[in-house]
């Protein structure tokens, strides 16, 4: 489901290079439901942007749902991830002129559709996530945990095979969190689906099956302190 070799992700700053992310070698296959970890800055973000064919890579080998994603131009990325992925943004990214339900379908029209009404399966998503009374609601209108669970709903709009989530969970109590994650994790089994999650708690990260460590991706401390530039 996905493979990366010696993958590196650079930013230039004020004259100097920034790693920004580097993996020598990660395997995922398909099903495995992934944790993963790292402290801040070492580059999670900046990895499942690559995964997701947001970022390109300076260099290595990107396959994702069997397309080499650093071979591929920005539009053809974007359609490969409206057809395959679902993604959880750190930042959410909610489009703020609209209501959650509204949200939730923009998701469905820039996919390959799940099949069946949208509709009711955004709504359906919104309830099992506990948001059946809020669907009207604009984003700013809701807690900061409600609109990341419509985040979520409106990356399982359109039944993705691969499912990226930056830290989904970062700001729910710890009941809600829990039984975010048993739905997510209940939809991911039934359908055989591939989750990577970005977490920094231990009990979620238990949750899952495999647990990775960024750190433990990068080649050599050399390159991770980018003293080559
Ligand atoms: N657009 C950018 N320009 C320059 N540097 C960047 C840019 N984006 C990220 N970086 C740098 O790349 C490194 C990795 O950033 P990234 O956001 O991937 O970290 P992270 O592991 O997700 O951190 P956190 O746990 O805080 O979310 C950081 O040192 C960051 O400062
Ligand atoms: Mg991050």
């Amino acid at each position: 489901m996905i493979q990366l070799r010696n993958v590196q992700k650079s930013y230039s700053r004020g004259g100097h290079t920034v790693l920004a992310c580097a993996v020598d070698r990660l395997d995922i296959q398909a099903g495995e439901q992934v944790a993963l970890i790292g402290r801040s800055g070492t580059g999670k973000t900046t990895l499942l942007h690559i995964l997701a064919g947001i970022l390109r890579p300076d260099q290595g080998e990107v396959t994702v749902v069997g397309q080499r994603l650093d071979r591929l131009g920005e539009a053809a990325r974007d359609r490969h991830r409206g057809q395959h992925i679902g993604m959880v943004y750190q930042t959410f990214n909610l489009l703020q002129p609209f209501t959650a339900l509204e949200n939730v379908l923009l998701g469905a029209l820039f996919g390959r559709g799940a099949g069946g009404d949208a509709r009711a399966r955004a709504e359906a998503l919104l309830q099992q996530v506990g948001l059946g009374e809020r669907m009207q609601h604009r984003p700013s209108e809701l807690s900061v945990g409600q609109v990341q669970r419509v985040a979520i709903c409106r990356a399982l709009i359109n039944d993705p095979e691969l499912i990226l989530m930056d830290e989904p969970l970062g700001n729910q109590d710890r009941a809600t969190g829990g039984q975010v994650l048993d739905v997510l994790l209940e939809l991911a089994a039934r359908g055989g689906k591939t989750v990577v999650m970005v977490t920094h708690d231990p009990e979620s990260a238990t949750r899952m099956q495999r647990t990775v460590d960024l750190a433990t991706l990068r080649p050599s401390l050399e390159l991770a302190s980018g003293g080559r530039s």
